[in-house]
């Protein structure tokens, strides 16, 4: 049917034209940079998000690994922006698999970016805490 092949040309799209594909500040209060690796094959994916007002408002990566892995990144930041940080943590690692159909044996690149998802939120919350703290002493 035609829509399921839409469907389908859309997830492989993301293998093909990855999106948010770059860099943030990360000097910035509001951005979280994580980078994290898998131990199964040594690929490496950076995330950073910033956060304002408890909501994901931008996120860029880049993934030195495989194209699932690459793929899965994609998806993840295409999820995670204009939601807030409580969904964002919902994101788990087998509904990017599910929606870029991986095989088992690619499980663990979806893993990443649930990873990278959670590292990076929780920095950006731990340098807005920082800088609240700052501030509150400052005054
Ligand atoms: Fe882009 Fe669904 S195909 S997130
Ligand atoms: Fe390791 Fe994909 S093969 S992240």
């Amino acid at each position: 049917a035609a829509p399921a092949r839409l469907y389908h040309d859309h997830v492989m799209d993301h293998y093909e034209n990855p999106r948010n594909v770059g860099k943030l500040d990360s000097a910035a209060n509001d951005v979280g940079t994580a980078i994290v690796g898998a131990p199964a094959c040594g690929d490496v994916m950076k995330l950073q998000v910033r956060i304002e007002d408890g909501k994901v408002v931008d996120a860029k990566f880049k993934t030195f690994g495989c194209g699932s892995a690459i793929a899965s990144s994609s998806v993840a930041t295409e999820w995670i922006i204009g939601k807030s940080v409580d969904d964002c943590l919902g994101i788990k690692n087998t509904d990017i698999a599910q929606h870029l159909k991986l095989p088992p044996v690619k499980l663990h690149c979806s893993m990443l970016a649930e990873d990278a998802i959670k590292a990076a939120i929780k920095d950006a919350q731990s340098k807005s805490e920082a800088a609240a703290g700052a501030e509150a002493t400052a005054t």
